[in-house]
Formats: C-alpha cells, structure tokens, sequence
C-alpha cells in the first residue's frame, strides 16, 4: 500500500535563556581554570544559569510561547507537545505533560525523548513522520534543559562546558518543495560510559552513597567523547545531505550542536563551509545539550539568517552515544 505523505516544516520557533550569566571570570574563582584555556579549548566565553525557582519547564514554557506566536497558532492548535531534556523538572510526570498543563495545550498527546543532545533531531524526526502520515496537524517539538542543576561545579572537565536554556519549534504542513528532506538518526550504546549519569535510576537508585560518590552529576571522558564527535558530525551530516538527494555545495546554513567551537570546525571542514554558513552561539551560551540545536536555529531565524528556500542542515551528537542530522529547505 503507498500513502501520499504531506510535505512537513518548521512553522514557528522560539527560544528563552535565562536572565543569570556564568562567565569564564566567575569560573576561575570556582576552579582551577583561566579564561584563555576555556577559550581556545572550547570557545566558549558565557552561559545561562536558571534562576532557582525555574525548572526545565519553565524554560521550555517561555521558548514554547514564542514558537506558538511565531507560528500564529494558539496552544489548543497543538495535537502533540515532544520535549527532549535529560534534565526533566523530575522522574514523572513527563516535562511535556507539565509544559501541556501551562500552556493549556488540552488537546495535546505529550511525551518526554531522551536521546541526550541528539534529542532534538529525534524529536524532529518523530514529529515530521507523524505530520507527514496525516496522524497530526501541529506538533511542538522543545529542546529544554537546565544542565546547572546536574553539573558539578568542583570538577573542571565539565563545569566549564554546560548552560541552561530552551529552543522550541511547531512543526506543520508546509508547501510542495519546502519543509524536511532526510533524517540520519544513529546510535552507539557500547559507548555509554562514556558520558552519563549513573545515580538516581534503577540501578543505582538515590543514596547516600551515590550522592557522595557524586553519581547524581555529569559524568564524561571528554577527550573519547571528542573523537567521536569529530568523525560523527562530518559522517552524519555528508549521510543527510546524500539522503535528501543534495550537496555539500547546496548547504546554505549549519546550525550544529554546540559543544566545541572545534568540533563544530572540523564540521565545517568536512562540508567546505565557510564560518558565516555556519550558526555558531557557544560563545554565549555553552553547550545546552538537547535545547542546542533549537536555541541555535531560533536565533538565525531572529538574525535574518534563513531566507525561503534555503536549505538548512542540522546535526548534533551526544550521550548515549546518540548522532542525529537532517536537511531541510526553508
Ligand atoms: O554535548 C555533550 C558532548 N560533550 C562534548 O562534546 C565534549 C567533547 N570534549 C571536549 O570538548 C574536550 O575534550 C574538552 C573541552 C572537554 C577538553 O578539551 P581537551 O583539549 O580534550 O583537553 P584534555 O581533556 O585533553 O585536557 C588537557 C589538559 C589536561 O591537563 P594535563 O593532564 O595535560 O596536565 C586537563 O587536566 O587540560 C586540563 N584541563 C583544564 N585546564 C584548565 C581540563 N579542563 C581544564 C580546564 N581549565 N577547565
């Protein structure tokens, strides 16, 4: 049986960071760390911090109301809410049942994605599919994350790298030739240790002994989970990009996860793409894992960096291992 699909696009994003910068200075004072070092290793110079009383929700919330504006519709328009976050406001309920309640999306299926900083693109890829067979007309996909509340400030391999912050996007039917071309998802587990949090779940549930071992914090080999971003965003993104029938020479704009401005360089490299076809926002915000990519693409869209027609490419990477891109015409 052959089913006509509907062609589906991003119809409204939005993006919200919060008010608290934590700059490289403020990082010296906390560890043994220098602006210079977190500069050239990184790129990064700041990223938002949630204000206490603001959970992952609250941000996604904010950036979800924008994504609506933007999109013209209202919250009762949504048939589906997807949040990926592996900082969810809690266990469960899921941060998307939360962020239906707010917005009063009463219409509205949700669920919670966890695919680490690939979440995004999963979401995307979940939500289009489900646009395109006629299942749903509106879906909000969010990235959100408050990596703040995860990160352990006494450990220099990490505190330096992480922010909190929210993208959010409503996907819709859009014209014959616009909208997403390809989706290369992709997955590793054998590289789980990699880059975790081990305390709190089923296996090691919360304890004294796991709050002590810091088991409830980040952990990440930073430099094998660096080879591996280097091989896979280049792979991810040439894979994407041979799926939808383009080419490296027809990429218009790069919007990647955010990570490592070198990470994202040899990205570039791998594309032949110069710096100003390429969305790069670390220096402000760090690497906000899942709400990367979305907050990324909410700011080109601010910045007049997207025109119709144009063909965006996505790609990001995380825990898991997971790997996601995809090629999508404006
Ligand atoms: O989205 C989640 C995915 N995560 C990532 O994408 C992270 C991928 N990894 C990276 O971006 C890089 O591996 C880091 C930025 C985390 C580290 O950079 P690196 O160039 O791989 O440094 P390194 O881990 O090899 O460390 C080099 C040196 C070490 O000192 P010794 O052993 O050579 O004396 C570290 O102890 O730099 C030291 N170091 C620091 N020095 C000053 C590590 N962190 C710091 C720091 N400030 N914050």
């Amino acid at each position: 049986m052959s089913m006509k699909l509907h062609p589906v696009g991003i119809i409204g994003s939005g993006k919200y960071v919060p008010e608290r910068i934590l700059t490289n200075k403020d990082l010296e004072q906390m560890v043994e760390t220098n602006d210079e070092w977190i500069v050239t290793r990184t790129g990064m110079r700041e990223r938002r911090i949630a204000a206490p009383e603001q959970a992952t929700s609250d941000l996604a919330y904010e950036a979800s109301l924008k994504a609506l504006a933007a999109a013209g519709l209202a919250a009762e328009d949504l048939d589906l809410i997807v949040v990926a976050t592996i900082t969810p406001d809690m266990f469960f309920p899921s941060t998307a049942c939360l962020l239906q309640d707010k917005l009063g999306a009463k219409r509205a299926a949700a669920f919670d994605l966890s695919a680490a900083c690939s979440g995004f693109i999963y979401g995307l890829a979940t939500a289009s599919n489900m646009i395109a067979t006629g299942m749903y007309k509106h879906v909000l996909v969010v990235g959100a994350e408050c990596l703040s509340r995860i990160t352990d400030y006494t450990d220099r391999n990490t505190c330096i790298l992480f922010g909190d912050g929210a993208g959010a996007v409503v996907l819709g039917q859009v014209p014959e030739g616009r909208g997403f071309r390809s989706f290369e998802l992709g997955a590793d587990g054998s590289g789980g240790e990699l880059l975790r949090i081990q305390g709190g779940g089923s296996r090691k549930p919360s304890s004294p002994d796991t709050i002590g071992g810091k088991d409830h914090f980040i952990y990440m080999a930073g430099n094998e989970v660096y080879k591996f971003a280097v091989r896979i965003m280049g792979n991810a993104a040439e894979e994407a990009l041979r799926k939808a029938g383009m080419d490296k020479k027809d990429v218009d704009l790069l919007i990647p996860h955010q990570a490592n401005i070198r990470i994202i360089q040899s990205a570039m490299n791998r594309l032949d793409l110069p710096q100003e076809k390429c969305m790069i926002n670390l220096d402000k915000y760090g690497n906000v894992s899942a709400a990367s990519i979305p907050i990324a693409l909410a700011e080109a869209v601010e910045q007049d960096r997207v025109n119709e027609g144009d063909c965006i490419v996505l790609v990001g990477f995380g825990g898991g291992l997971t790997w996601g891109a995809s090629v999508l015409v404006w």
